[in-house]
């Protein structure tokens, strides 16, 4: 099986239009951002946050070399997004990616927080437009890290299924360690 990333890419890219608004809740080296950076291309729009300028710093040096300009990078925390995504977005995005976790590479102390995880998703779950898509994809392995795959998983679970279809993660291939990949849709 390819990695949980690729794999997400694969399901986001069904997704995807040009010209479509999409987030990266969690910006980190920046490889997510530019997936759907080139997703929506120059008549898109791209929100990308996270809550370490390093992380920002090396997303940005990855969008200019390939030269892409529309990333807005926010150094919010993605619990806010409600507040920080301008309204005219609202009801309209195509796409959010949550790769969770600490930055590779950076502060393994800065990690993402269950009960922020959930503020984020709950509000991102109401930006998405019909059709849209949002993925998740959770570790176990640092602290905290498999309290909050369960929280992810209690909330996606308690969606009606009449506003959104979930794809929990393949348990068949899975060990107690490996990451998980949630996937929703609204309908
Ligand atoms: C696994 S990395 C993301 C990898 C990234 N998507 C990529 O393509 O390289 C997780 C990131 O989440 C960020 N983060 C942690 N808590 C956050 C929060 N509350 N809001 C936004 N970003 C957060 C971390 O700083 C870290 O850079």
């Amino acid at each position: 099986m390819p990695p949980l990333t690729e794999q997400a890419h694969v399901i986001l890219r069904r997704a995807i239009r040009a010209g479509d608004t999409a987030i990266d809740a969690t910006a980190g080296n920046g490889h997510d951002t530019t997936f759907l950076a080139r997703q929506v291309g120059p008549t898109g729009a791209v929100f990308a946050f996270d809550v370490q300028p390093a992380a920002l710093d090396r997303t940005r040096d990855r969008l200019d070399a390939e030269g892409l300009t529309n990333v807005t990078l926010l150094y919010r925390d993605h619990a806010e997004m409600s507040e920080v995504i301008p309204e005219r977005h609202h009801g309209q995005v195509a796409a959010v990616m949550f790769n969770l976790g600490y930055l590779p590479g950076g502060d393994a102390i800065v990690t993402t927080r269950g009960d922020r995880t959930v503020t984020a998703i709950t509000a991102a779950l109401k930006l998405l437009r019909p059709q849209g898509v949002l993925t998740v994809i959770a570790y176990v392995g640092h602290a905290g890290g498999l309290d909050e795959a369960a929280a992810v998983e209690r909330l996606l679970r308690e969606q009606k299924r009449t506003e959104f279809t979930v794809q929990l993660p393949d348990t068949a291939s899975a060990t107690a360690t490996s990451p998980r990949l949630f996937a929703v849709t609204k309908q």
